[in-house]
Formats: structure tokens, sequence, C-alpha cells
């Protein structure tokens, strides 16, 4: 039998309560006030804005969660993606796989994308509710991911299914189920290893122009990418890429019906969809919470780290810092140019991914705040996903009015 974990301090109680899911930040602000600190061996909280964004940058600090003493899930090398990889290993792979998703290349899906957002944004003019998750939020990131990579059109809700069952095996070490890598979780990363496995033998086999095909091309510096980084890699890309936008979707929709004022703004001004969006991403982050190892002994501010301790970086605590961001709490889309939040996190492992979920989503507000329609929240419409990490709602009812 593993030993019992140690009992939880209230503040980390509190945030990791599935009860709590709909409005974290009360508990988040608390654990920021008393950042950074130990709860118990093991283990070191940071929620200010300063001190996420220096150990994400820190050399010191490592991304290979397995090394962590309070580790559930050995993984072994392996079987690791990049985003556990430390430099130089990481740096090595991410440069094979960044190509695709450079500026120009990103900005070249700019109109398939507005051809698929506007089909789904479509269906929230119609008659009767709308249900922005399933309406607009999984199928748009998903079919844009499935494209890239070359996933068959037909094969999209099973990767849509296994994607949110694996999502919420990425919850850190802590609270009520912490170290349960479920089985349901456990079944759809098979899956999913099984369903890519078989994609790169066809690929090889009669390449196309898609991310897969390019994936078993790409060199660099006599550098390739084997079968097994490929497979990791795509599951990688779909899962990060996929659960990650969702969120970000359904966030963005329900701060605006929240915030009609805001809406009205962007109603008024659709140039304003991309601030919009990092506005969202700063006020409700998709991921909450990232970790790193200490690969030695130091401190961050006040308290002491250890070798092997696993350090708990709260994005969406840091995201609302009074000390960086005025008024925090307060949604607004006209912030201007303001400090970096910390969603897409910082430093060798930022988002790789970042500028695609940008477009996605800016083109999905766009269209979704000039519907011909005024949408609002249904009275009981939000369920949130029982995710701690990639949290967000599970179900999203919307009604729509004429406008007048
Ligand atoms: C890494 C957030 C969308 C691919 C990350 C990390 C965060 C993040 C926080 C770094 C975690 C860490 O430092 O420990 C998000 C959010 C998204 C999003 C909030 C959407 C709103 C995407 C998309 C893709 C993607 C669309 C690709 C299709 C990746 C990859 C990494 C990554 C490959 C690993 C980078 C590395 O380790 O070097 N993302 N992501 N993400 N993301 Fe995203």
């Amino acid at each position: 039998m593993p030993p019992d974990p140690p009992a939880l301090p209230e503040e980390i109680a509190e945030l990791t309560d599935p009860g709590h899911r709909e409005d974290p930040y009360p508990y988040l602000g608390k654990l920021r006030e008393r950042s950074p600190y130990r709860p118990f061996d093991g283990l070191v909280v940071v929620g200010r804005h300063a001190q996420v964004s220096a150990v994400l940058r820190d050399p010191a600090m490592s991304a290979a969660r397995d090394r962590a003493a309070l580790s559930p899930t050995p993984q072994g090398p392996r079987t690791r993606n990049f985003l556990h990889l430390d430099p130089p290993e990481h740096t090595r792979y991410r440069r094979l796989v960044a190509g695709a998703f450079a500026r120009r290349q990103v900005a070249g899906l700019a109109p398939r994308i507005r051809e698929i957002a506007a089909e789904l944004v479509g269906g929230a003019a119609g008659p009767g509710g709308f249900e922005v998750v399933d309406g607009l939020a999984y199928p748009l990131p998903l079919r844009v991911i499935c494209e890239l990579l070359g996933v068959p059109f037909e094969d999209r809700d099973l990767l849509q299914d296994w994607s949110a069952k694996l999502s919420e095996a990425l919850d850190p070490p802590i609270g009520p189920a912490a170290g349960r890598m479920t089985t349901d979780a456990a079944r759809a990363r098979a899956a999913f290893v099984a369903y890519f496995r078989k994609l790169i033998e066809q690929r090889r086999d009669a390449p196309r122009d898609d991310l897969v095909s390019h994936l078993l091309q790409v060199e660099e510096d006599g550098q390739r990418l084997d079968d097994h980084d490929i497979l990791t890699t795509c599951v990688l890309l779909l899962n990060a890429g996929h659960e990650t936008t969702v969120n970000l979707i359904a966030n963005a929709v329900l701060a605006l019906l929240r915030h009609p004022d805001q809406l009205e703004r962007l109603r008024a001004d659709p140039s304003l969809a991309p601030a919009a969006v990092e506005e969202v991403l700063r006020y409700d982050a998709p991921v909450q919470m990232t970790t790193r190892v200490a690969r030695r002994a130091g401190t961050i501010g006040a308290a002491e780290v250890r070798p092997g301790d696993m350090v708990l970086l709260l994005l969406g605590a840091a995201n609302r810092d009074p000390g960086v961001f005025p008024d925090p709490d307060r949604f607004d889309i006209g912030r201007g140019p303001a400090p970096a939040h910390l969603s897409f996190s910082a430093g060798p492992h930022f988002c790789l991914g970042a500028g695609l979920a940008r477009l996605e989503v800016a083109i999905a507000l766009e269209l979704f705040a000039t519907l011909p329609v005024r949408p609002r929240l249904r009275p009981g419409g939000v369920v949130y996903k029982r995710n701690l990490n990639l949290r967000g709602p599970d179900r999203l009812l919307i009604d729509t009015d004429a406008v007048r």
C-alpha cells in the first residue's frame, strides 16, 4: 500500500475541493498572499507573478516532473514528451516541431479556421438554445488540430473522448484525487498511442501534406524524430492543444455574457477580438497551474527549496496579482498593452501553440460577437468539469434574443 498523502493545509484543501471549480479565485488569492510557502515537505506553492515568472525561466528548475519526491507517476524517459524535457534535449525536440507552428504557417490557417468557426457559431443563431461547449468550444480546436495533424474527419469523436479523459490526469499531485491516474485516462492514453502508431505507419507508406508526414521527414543538424518521438508529440499536440483551447473558448463566451458591457464593446468594434482573447487568458486561465522540480537547494523568496521539491506554480493566481494588474478581478477587454499574463507559461516551455490558439479564439469571438442575435446566459446554464488544472465549463447554455 502506498503511504497516505500528507494532510492538506486548509488553503489547498479549499482550492482542490471539486465544489469550488466555478470560482477558485478567492482560494487562489489566499494562496498567492501566503506565497511562497511549503505546506508540507516536498511541495512549495508559488502564486505571485514575479516569482512564478522567475521559476519558469530558472534553469535550476526542471520540467521532468517524475523526478519530484512527490511524483505519483514516474514516466521513464521513453514515454516523456518534450513538455517534460529540459534543455538541451528539450531544445532539440522543440526545434524539430516548431516550424509547423511558426507565425507564417499559422497565419495561413486563418481562412480555413474562419470557415469552420462560421459554420459552428452559426448554430447559435438558430431557434432554441445553444450549448457552447459541444456546439463550438470542442469542435473548433478539434477540427483544426485534426486537419493539421492529418487525422481523418470520421475519427474526430474518438479523439475528443480520449482527449477529455486524458485531461483529467493532468491535475497536479495534490488534492483528493492525487496520484490516481484513472482507469479511463490510462485506457485513453493506450488508445491514443495505438491510433497514432497506425496513422504514422500509413503516412510513412503514403506521405500527405499534413503534420504527421512532416514530422516523419523533418531533420535538423542530422537529427530526426523516431516513431516514438512522433507518437508522443502527436498525443501532446492533440491533448495540450485541444482541451486548453476548449476551455479558452468557453471561458471567453462566459466572461462576455457575464459582462454585457464588454460584449457590447466587442460587438461595436470586432477588431477588439484579439485584445478580448488576451484579457480572457489573464482573467480566467485555461491552464490553472503547472509544476517544476528543484534540481538543487535554494530559495524562492523566503521559502526554502530542497532538491526534489515539487514547485506548484499557480498561473491563475499570478494573472490576478494586484501588484501587476490594477483591479485584477475586473474583466476589461480594453486594458491595452499590459504586463504579460502567464497563461501560456514563460521561458523555454512557452506554449508552442499560443499563436494558433490566439488566432482560433479571436476568430471565434469576433464571429460570436457579431451574430445577428443577442446571446444571453441561461440561468443555471453553466456546469464545470471536475478538472482542477485544465479547468473550464462542461456545459454552457445560452439563449438568444432578436437584435432590435
Ligand atoms: C505548452 C497553455 C494551446 C501546444 C504549454 C504550456 C502552457 C500551455 C501553460 C506550458 C506548461 C509549462 O510550462 O509547464 C496553453 C493554453 C492554450 C494552449 C492556455 C490554449 C488556450 C495550445 C495549442 C497547441 C499547444 C493549440 C498546439 C496545437 C503546446 C506544446 C507545449 C505547450 C507543444 C509544450 C512546449 C514545450 O514544452 O516546449 N501550453 N496551450 N498548446 N503547448 Fe499549449
